[in-house]
C-alpha cells in the first residue's frame, strides 16, 4: 500500500516503476480512499500501541495505492525491497529510503507475512482470492 503522503507528493509513478523494475508483478491494484473505521481495522493489531490513534489518523488523511504483487517469496521480497519501518534506518536505495519523511510517513507499507498478505488482500480486493 501507497501511503497518503506519497499519492499527495505525485511519486505513485515513480514508485511503481520501481516495484516492477524489481521483478513484482502488479495482480491488482485501486486508489482508495480509507474511512477511519477502514484504518482502525487495517491497523487493528496495533490497536494497543500508543501511535495508533494517529497512524489511523494518517492512513485515512488522503487516498492510498493499494496493490496485490506477485513474486516468488514476494513477502520477505519485498519487505526487502522497501527497507526498514523508520526511513533513518533504511538502507541506501529502499523505497523508504528515498522517499520516507518519518516513522508516520514511510511511504509503504508491506504485508509481514504470508498469512497477513492474505488478509490484506481480502481487505482490498474482497473475493480475489477464491
Ligand atoms: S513492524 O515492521 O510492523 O514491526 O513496524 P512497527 O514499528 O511495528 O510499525 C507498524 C506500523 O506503525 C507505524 N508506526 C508509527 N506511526 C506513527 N507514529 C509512530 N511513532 C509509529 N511507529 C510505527 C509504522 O509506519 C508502521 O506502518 P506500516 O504501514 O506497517 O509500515
Amino acid at each position: 500500500m501507497i501511503k497518503p503522503e506519497i499519492v499527495e507528493a505525485k511519486q505513485v509513478g515513480e514508485i511503481i516503476t520501481q516495484i516492477e523494475q524489481n521483478g513484482f508483478t502488479i495482480r491488482a491494484l485501486e486508489l482508495v480512499q480509507l474511512e477511519i473505521e477502514d484504518a482502525e481495522e487495517f491497523y487493528a493489531v496495533h490497536q494497543d500501541r500508543p501511535f495508533y490513534k494517529d497512524l489511523c489518523t494518517y492512513m485515512s488523511s488522503g487516498p492510498v495505492v493499494a496493490m496485490v504483487l506477485e513474486k516468488d517469496n514476494a513477502v520477505a521480497e519485498f519487505r526487502k525491497f522497501i527497507g526498514a519501518t523508520n526511513p533513518a534506518e533504511a538502507n541506501e536505495g529502499t523505497i523508504r529510503k528515498q522517499f520516507g519523511k518519518s516513522i508516520e510517513e514511510n511511504a509503504i507499507h508491506g504485508s509481514d507475512a504470508d498469512e497477513t498478505a492474505l488478509e490484506e488482500i481480502e481487505f482490498f480486493f474482497p473475493g480475489m482470492l477464491e
